[in-house]
């Protein structure tokens, strides 16, 4: 099974600082041994000239798309332009984006469409409000997500799941180890249906959500969580190098 530690910049960071931090990661990075993933999704500004520096096992990210391919459609990036600036992954349908910007379900669709077609590996991330939660019911919520997303899709080929329960994002309040697996199990489960046993074997799980240093080690160590998506600790080299330390250490161990 992948391993994968993605870091989300959000709106962070200017050009030298996100250079900074690319020079002192990296130097660190290649100097480790392990077999973890590695993704930094930077702002889109950034992308092409991060995208030239190269790690062995890093793979650079867009934070999000366009849910249209080239034309008329000022201010959007095109999910083949991240591509051909040099990344390999996009986020798509993140709870800020879906919240602050209007994604709907629909809009979410047509995106990972747009990614998949692009040949971006797609990073499909999903979770519940607090509302939702205490509802009961937070799986049907988020395989309902999951639903719409992957509707115009006949395979999973090149999509990862981010689990992340938006009532943790950023507020320092995380699932617990119980709660991020019985979740991830019930991804996995429906994914199952949709595609295949094989599919859902194969397909990495990533939860995300104030996942810092001293609570990845729980959460990566359950079985249906194949890494994480973090967002605040991914913003600081030693922190970040610290998580894919972690996963690194539990991988060995598997
Ligand atoms: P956080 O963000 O780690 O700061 O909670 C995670 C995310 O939104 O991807």
């Amino acid at each position: 099974m992948r391993n994968i530690v993605a870091g989300n910049w959000k709106s962070n960071k200017l050009m030298n600082e996100a250079q900074d931090f690319t020079d002192a990661f990296l130097m660190h990075l290649n100097d480790m041994n392990g077999t973890t993933e590695v993704v930094i999704a930077p702002p889109a500004p950034f992308l092409g000239q991060l995208a030239q520096s190269k790690g062995k096992r890093l793979t650079w990210a867009a934070q999000q798309c366009s849910a249209h391919g080239a034309g008329a459609f000022t201010g959007e990036f095109t999910a083949e332009m991240i591509h051909s600036a040099g990344a390999g992954a996009v986020l798509i349908g993140h709870s800020e984006r879906r919240e602050f910007f209007g994604e709907t379900d629909d809009v979410v669709r047509m995106k990972v469409e747009q990614a998949v077609n692009a040949g971006l590996e797609v990073f499909l991330c999903c979770g519940e409000s607090l509302e939702q939660r205490e509802s009961g019911k937070p799986e049907t919520v988020v395989c309902a997500q999951l639903e719409h997303a992957v509707a115009g899709l006949d395979s999973a080929e090149g999509l990862v799941v981010a689990y992340e329960p938006i009532w943790a994002i950023g507020t320092g309040r995380t699932a617990t180890a119980e709660q991020a697996q019985a979740m991830h199990a019930a991804i996995r489960s429906w994914w199952s249906n949709r595609f295949s046993k094989a599919a859902a074997a194969a397909l990495p799980i990533l939860y995300g959500g104030s996942c810092k240093p001293s609570n990845a080690a729980e959460l990566f160590s359950q079985p249906d969580v194949n890494g994480g998506l973090i967002g605040g600790a991914s913003l600081q080299v030693a922190d970040f190098l610290e998580l894919v330390r972690i996963s690194d250490e539990l991988a060995q161990g598997e």
